[in-house]
């Protein structure tokens, strides 16, 4: 199978009917050569320099990072209009062979008729249905969790709850994609590392990309050679899998019916030829970390968020107790547990896991009545147009019952788009809502989480927005039925 990405040219470009475009879009004036770069560093960093670029020029803002020139996109219609409307003149552009360091050419990363292919052959797996196939798995890794917390509910120790996690979501994605129990001996240690290893590359490449020089690869600065051992790490550790699984199927075919059995299973419709093990090592990377880092970040700050907010908290554990009762719930309870719901998607507006991410027109388009130059670069940014004054209230409120049906269906339904648009939305989308909706509810069930401090804590960039400095808390046994 050819993995290559295909580019394929636009063809039918959409344009929204509107005034001839002139003016460029405003934006902060910057530099010669370095443009706003500066800017980023004096503001505090990049969602406070973007924060601030919206609120002073609007909703389509021109930004100078060195070379390149990027557009701020915030304004949900504009959102529409790149990830749906005029998809066909967008690709994740040049920014991708960044990401490409860390998730090779997976899902994520690849583009054309090849991502297309790769999307069909796992999306089954990812439907609202298929994902109902992972419940049991993760009722049951969520219980070993609540099993482990005993003791520090005893002893009072506080826990980094970014840490605690960073573990439920990486066994859940290892066990439910790759069938591997991460608790066994012979790997605790290796996933453990894969995971350190991981946050690195990523806080790495995040880095470079903020940057207006970075040297390459090959050149063995301290930081060069340290991406790499961490990225030899994780081959060592997920290329051991794929490999161990390959010779597992030739003797005796799938076993597992997971994901990785999909992967190996595949065959071209031309050609008839399976992937080789680059191509499936690279689907499994991207997997397993698109799949429990984001997650994770998201119900760190969800048990940041309750604690901060007494009310909130006391209306979730009063439906926990209320429709639970105290058992174990399946995922037939969910629909009768809309506030634990409603918890995670406010969550999320406040702090998406993935802030922005971008695109790159391939011709000139027009935006808001304002020249978008083919090759510059689009930043979307959940961030900002979750926290958008024209169409949220009070907007900076963690208030998770504005998730409400009723009041949801008043907003512009690109107005929260923490999992993108369009067909390149997240493929684990409902894995992930899914996921986040038990550990709420199961976790609020049980215990009761108090910051150790009584700090504030600001999100910081580094890949996915992650707390500032880890976050720490006490777990608190809840008193009440059946426990
Ligand atoms: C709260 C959790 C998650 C968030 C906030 C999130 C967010 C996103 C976003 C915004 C995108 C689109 C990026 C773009 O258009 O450039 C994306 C894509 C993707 N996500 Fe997620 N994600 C989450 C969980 C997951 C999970 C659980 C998995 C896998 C099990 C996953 C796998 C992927 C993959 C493979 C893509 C690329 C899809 C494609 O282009 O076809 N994500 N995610």
């Amino acid at each position: 199978m050819e993995r290559k990405a295909l580019i394929s040219q636009p063809t039918n470009l959409y344009r929204e009917p509107s005034r001839p475009a002139r003016k460029s879009a405003p934006g902060p004036r910057g530099l010669p050569v370095l443009g706003n770069i500066p800017e980023v560093r004096s503001k505090g960093g990049l969602i406070q320099f973007y924060s601030q670029a919206h609120r002073d020029y609007g909703d389509v803002v021109r930004i100078r990072m060195g070379p390149v020139d990027q557009y701020l996109i915030v304004h949900p219609d504009h959102v529409r209009h790149v990830l749906v409307a005029n998809r066909q003149n967008y690709w994740k552009g040049a920014a991708m062979q960044r990401v490409k360091l860390l998730l090779g050419n997976g899902l994520f990363t690849s583009e054309g008729a090849f991502w297309q292919r790769q999307r069909r052959l796992m999306q089954p797996g990812f439907t609202p249905r298929g994902v109902t196939q992972f419940g049991g798995a993760m009722v049951e890794l969520i219980e070993r969790t609540l099993a482990r917390w005993q003791a520090p509910a005893r002893n009072g120790a506080a826990l980094d709850i970014g840490q605690e996690m960073m573990t439920l979501t990486m066994g859940i994605i290892a066990e439910t994609m790759l069938s591997i129990d991460l608790t066994r001996d012979d790997v605790v240690g290796q996933a453990a590392d894969a995971g350190r290893a991981f946050a690195y590359m990523l806080e790495f490449v995040s880095a470079q990309s903020a940057s207006a020089f970075s040297w390459p690869l090959w050149v063995p600065t301290p930081a060069n050679r340290r991406f790499k051992a961490a990225s030899a790490l994780i081959q060592d550790f997920l290329g051991g899998v794929v490999r161990e699984r390959r010779a597992q199927h030739e003797r005796h075919g799938p076993q597992q019916q997971d994901l990785l059995d999909t992967l190996l299973s595949a065959r071209d419709d031309t050609t008839g030829e399976v992937m080789d093990d680059a191509q499936v090592y690279d689907e499994v990377i991207t997997i397993f970390f698109a799949g429990h880092e984001t997650t994770a970040q998201a119900l760190s700050w969800a048990w940041y968020l309750l604690a901060k907010h007494p009310d909130a908290e006391s209306r979730l554990h009063e439906e926990v107790d209320r429709v639970l009762g105290g058992r174990t719930p399946t995922l037939s309870d969910l629909p009768n547990l809309p506030y634990a719901r409603w918890v995670v998607e406010e969550t999320m507006r406040l702090y998406p896991p993935a802030w922005i991410f971008v695109r790159e027109p391939y011709q000139d388009d027009e935006i808001g009545g304002y020249p978008i130059p083919a090759k510059s670069m689009i930043v979307l940014s959940p961030y900002l147009t979750h926290r958008h004054p024209a169409h949220w209230d009070q907007p900076e409120q963690f208030e998770p019952a504005r998730f409400a049906p009723e009041q949801a269906a008043k907003r512009h339904h690109y107005a929260y788009f923490p999992f993108g648009g369009g067909p390149r939305t997240c493929i684990g989308n409902h894995f992930a809502l899914q996921e986040a909706h038990l550990a709420v509810a199961m976790i609020a069930q049980r215990y009761r989480l108090r910051l150790a401090k009584p700090e504030t804590i600001e999100p910081k960039m580094a890949g996915t927005l992650r707390p500032s400095k880890p976050v720490w808390m006490r777990v608190e046994q809840r008193a009440g039925i059946g426990r």
